[in-house]
């Protein structure tokens, strides 16, 4: 989305070249931005690049995913419920707990989906500290 310096990629060009993708049916934007220039001063802060995903869902009218220090369920939940973004896509606090999706879903009072094979270990079943039985 930016290179945050001046001569770098702007949000504006990002903006055109999105319209390009989008004519080209290109599904999602991934809205990051370049960490490639030592005189940037990246404003650094939970969900610090979420703006941009907002502007090229807005301008450009395709599906974004919001990504950069998103790590919270209600975070997360705030970014979709306020058409910030389509999808948040988060790297860091899944290598803490790559079970991350599973456990927000409970913080938010959601069933979560488990993969089939984990079932047996769903929190919504009764049995699930129980030696396995069939
Ligand atoms: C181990 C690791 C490897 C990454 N590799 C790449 C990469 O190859 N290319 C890239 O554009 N971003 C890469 N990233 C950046 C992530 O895609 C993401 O934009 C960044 O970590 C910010 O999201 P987060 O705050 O949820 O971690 C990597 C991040 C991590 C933690």
């Amino acid at each position: 989305m930016t290179d945050w310096v001046d001569g770098g990629l702007t949000v504006d060009e990002a903006i055109e070249f999105s319209k390009l993708l989008k004519a080209e049916d290109i599904d999602l934007i991934d809205c990051s931005s370049g960490g490639n220039d030592p005189r940037q001063e990246i404003p650094i802060g939970a969900g610090y690049q979420v703006a941009f995903a907002e502007r090229i869902r807005r301008e450009v009218g395709i599906a974004t995913g919001a990504v950069g220090m998103i790590t919270s369920p209600s975070q997360a939940d705030q970014i979709i419920r306020t058409g910030q973004a389509d999808v948040v896509l988060l790297a860091r606090e899944l290598l803490r707990d790559p079970y991350w999706p599973i456990h927000a879903a409970e913080a938010l009072h959601l069933t979560p989906s488990y993969p089939v094979q984990y079932e047996r270990a769903a929190a919504h079943r009764p049995n699930r500290r129980e030696p396995f039985t069939r």
